[in-house]
This record gives C-alpha cells, sequence and structure tokens, in this order.
C-alpha cells in the first residue's frame, strides 16, 4: 500500500493544464473591475473567529457548522476565512477608510467551509468579488450588478441568469418574519427537521429549502413585498427600472434570501442550468448594517462575491476557455560545445520577448526533439556538429516537419519569421 500523502477531501490542487482558464477569468475581472474604478485590496485568509459569527451570524449553517476554527498558540480563537466580505469590512474599518469617504475595492483567494464536497462544492474554493462603501443609493446595486453582467460580456459567456429579490430593511424584515413563522407554524407538518430547526432561528431560509414538501408549501408563503416599508419598495423598484433601463434582464425570485445575515433590502444570484445542483455561479447583495455591527458608524454598502471554479467549469462547458499559449521555440543543442551557443541563443530570443525552453541533460537527438513537441513548442532550433562548424542553425518547424538551414548574423529576427502565433 501506497504512504504518500493526499490532499485534504474537497481541497483540489490546480495543476499547470488547468490554470490558463483561471488566468484568461482572472485577468478579464481585473480589467472589468478596473473599468468601474474599483482598486485590490488583499487580505490574510486567517482572521478572529469572532468577526464570522458577529457577521455572517450565529445562525447561519457557515457559522454554526462550516468553518474551520481552531485556537492557535496563544490561545486566540481563530478561524480560515469561509468568505470575504466580513474581512473587507474589518480591514476598511481597522484603516480609517471608511471614514466620510466613498471607497470601492476588489479581492480574490482561496474561502473555506466544511461543506458535503460535490461537483461545485469544495472545502477550499475560490472568490473573485468586490465590495463598495459609502452609497445608499440604488444606482450602486446596479452598478455592482453591471460589472458582473459586463464581466460575463467581455468573457463571451451565455448562461447565466440574474435573479433578484430584496430583503428589506430591518424593520420590514421583522414583520416579514413574524408572518413567515406563522405560516410555517399553521403548517408545520409540511416541514422537514432542518426547517423546524430553522423555524426558531432563521426562518427565511426555509423560502429556499431543498425538501419537495417544503417547496411545494412555499409556492403559498406570503410574499416580502407585501411587507415592505415604504423606502426598501421604491428602492426595489429604482433597482428594477434601472436594470431595465441598462437592458439587463432578470427574474424575481421571492425565494431568493441568501445563506449570510448581514443583507439588507437588494440581493442577487446568477444562476445556471448547465451545472447540475451547485447553480450559482456568484452572489450578492446589500449589507447596509454590518460596519455599524462590526463596531463602526453605519456606513451603507454593497458588493458580491464570484465562485470562480463554477464560473471556469461554465466557460469550460461555453467554449470560452482560450488554448494555452504555445511556446515559440525549443532548443535542441547535441554536441557538449553547442550548449553555450544554445544557452546565449536562448538568452537573446527571451530579450527579444519569446519564450524559450532549452535542452538540460545529455539525452539523443531524437529524445530532445520528442520533449520539444512534448512542451507543445512551434518551433525546435537545432545546433548540432555541422551547425556548430558552419555557423548555422536548423530551424524544424513542428507542426509540418519542414526544416530550413539558416545562417545569419541575426538569428533572432530570421527565426522569429517563422513563428505562425
Ligand atoms: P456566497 O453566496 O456565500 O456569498 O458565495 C458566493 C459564491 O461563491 C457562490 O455563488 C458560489 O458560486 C461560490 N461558493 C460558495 N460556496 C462554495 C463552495 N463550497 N464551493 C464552491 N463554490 C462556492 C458570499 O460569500 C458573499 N461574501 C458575497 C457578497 C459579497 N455579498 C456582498 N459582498
Amino acid at each position: 500500500m501506497s504512504n504518500t500523502i493526499q490532499a485534504i477531501r474537497g481541497m483540489n490542487d490546480q495543476l499547470p493544464e488547468d490554470l490558463s482558464c483561471w488566468q484568461q477569468l482572472e485577468k478579464n475581472a481585473a480589467e472589468v473591475f478596473n473599468l468601474f474604478g474599483y482598486q485590490e485590496i488583499r487580505l490574510p485568509v486567517v482572521e478572529k473567529t469572532e468577526l464570522f459569527a458577529r457577521s455572517i451570524g450565529q445562525a447561519t449553517d457557515i457559522v454554526e457548522k462550516e468553518m474551520y476554527s481552531f485556537q492557535d498558540r496563544n490561545g486566540d480563537q481563530l478561524s480560515l476565512r469561509p468568505e470575504g466580505t466580513a474581512g473587507v469590512v474589518r480591514a476598511m474599518l481597522q484603516h480609517g477608510l471608511l471614514h466620510n469617504a466613498i471607497q470601492r475595492v476588489w479581492y480574490s483567494g482561496p474561502m473555506f467551509r466544511h461543506e458535503r464536497p460535490q461537483k461545485g462544492r469544495y472545502r477550499q474554493f475560490h472568490q473573485i468579488g468586490v465590495e463598495a462603501y459609502g452609497m445608499a443609493e440604488a444606482e450602486l446595486d446596479v452598478e455592482v450588478i453591471s460589472m458582473t453582467h459586463q464581466l460575463w460580456k467581455q468573457l463571451g459567456l451565455k448562461g447565466a441568469v440574474l435573479e433578484i429579490n430584496t430583503l428589506g430593511t430591518v424593520d420590514s424584515r421583522k414583520a416579514y418574519r413574524s408572518a413567515l413563522v406563522d405560516f410555517y407554524q399553521l403548517n408545520r407538518d409540511c416541514l422537514d427537521d432542518d426547517s423546524i430547526r430553522r423555524l426558531d432561528k432563521n426562518p427565511l431560509r426555509i423560502l429556499d429549502s431543498k425538501n419537495q414538501a417544503v417547496i411545494d408549501l412555499n409556492k403559498n408563503a406570503p410574499d416580502i413585498l407585501d411587507f415592505l416599508d415604504t423606502e426598501s419598495a421604491e428602492d426595489f423598484n429604482k433597482v428594477r427600472k434601472l436594470l431595465d433601463d441598462l437592458g439587463i434582464s432578470y427574474i424575481r425570485n421571492p425565494k431568493l434570501v441568501r445563506g449570510l445575515d448581514y443583507y439588507s433590502k437588494t440581493v442577487f444570484e446568477w444562476t445556471t442550468d448547465k451545472l447540475g445542483a451547485q447553480s450559482a455561479i456568484c452572489g450578492g447583495g446589500r449589507y447596509d448594517g454590518l460596519v455599524e455591527k462590526l463596531g463602526g458608524k453605519s456606513v451603507p454598502a454593497a458588493g458580491f462575491d464570484i465562485g470562480m471554479e463554477r464560473l471556469i467549469e461554465l466557460m469550460k462547458i461555453e467554449g470560452l476557455c482560450q488554448p494555452e499559449k504555445r511556446q515559440d521555440f525549443y532548443i535542441v543543442q547535441t554536441p557538449d560545445g553547442a550548449r553555450g551557443c544554445g544557452l546565449s541563443l536562448a538568452m537573446q530570443l527571451r530579450d527579444a520577448g519569446y519564450s524559450v525552453t532549452g535542452n538540460i541533460g545529455d539525452t539523443s537527438f531524437k529524445s530532445q526533439l520528442k520533449k520539444a513537441n512534448r512542451c507543445n513548442a512551434q518551433i525546435a532550433l537545432i545546433i548540432g556538429e555541422n551547425e556548430l562548424e558552419n555557423k548555422s542553425i536548423t530551424l524544424k518547424q513542428l507542426d509540418n516537419g519542414e526544416q530550413y538551414s539558416l545562417a545569419s548574423k541575426n538569428f533572432v529576427v530570421e527565426v522569429s519569421k517563422y513563428l505562425t502565433s
């Protein structure tokens, strides 16, 4: 039996062959975020557990059962971040960046949730997202939604559907919550154990239950739109109108409540029917109460996070991942005396911006050519006995096998003429 150590279940290695699509997404997202005036922020992956308990909510699945929490050597209670928003608010407060200021930031990185792993659901996964502070107007909700829309456009993504809802202000949500509890109490027989457990602590989450009897019951559940105060109703109408004006289509999903407690007013998700059960590729919304809850003055805020694994899977399904850029040259050098020439040619080519792999090791001509093909180079540059003697290079196009002997004072210019892409 092998005693090699394996990665932890639900935490995946990202191998070189997978990474070009990741880099494509990261590059496009950074471009779009910069187009909207957002600046990058980088934060630790470990924070005090209390930060997540206070922001995401004690009664959420994430805090109750999914966090990787531990005591460090000083006895401090810490957690791997299960999401990025709480850490951004902590950092903005700590560095005084929210004081009478509008802030727009973006970030990306690994997040950790001890969920049951399955396709599209991992214990270490990656998010890329934005947060914006200091703007209470519905235009901000629409700005962050339109950033995701712009990114899909730039990537060429077609299969994502925007779902929106409102959770109202704290007051309107209180009224809704109690109407929901009354409704579920009357229909307690239809609830599964999970929903009964949620009834006291977090009844809104029963709305997105996956249990069929509860799904059926929810068809008749009260709708938050009937409980909104004037402010929440006006804001939601404005968001819808602005989305219409921008030509961004959406469906209103009255069951969209999100799994984190910090939201108020607009919430949204982008979903797809191409990824099976884990259908949400992005989620976000407004969270006006969170800064105050974490000890700051009240500052309105909104943001979103994209689940990168899921978006990349969707990009693959839609054929949007660009092929990896090919290596330009591979230098095949057989006699000992050719090595110096090979190294110097490689350096000159790299100085001119071409990618070059030089053969290392005392291997046969045939095996060096095999390696050139394996690293997907376009062209092999061969320096053998004859070439050394004639001060020439043999250039072999690896796609069609055509070969040319080149004698030149300026090999860099000469060989680069044969590159096709
Ligand atoms: P969230 O909905 O929990 O929101 O996560 C956002 C996205 O991360 C999901 O739509 C999904 O694509 C991806 N995701 C979540 N959990 C997993 C998992 N276990 N495996 C793979 N992908 C996953 C948030 O995290 C909020 N911070 C969003 C936000 C930012 N709201 C305001 N600002």
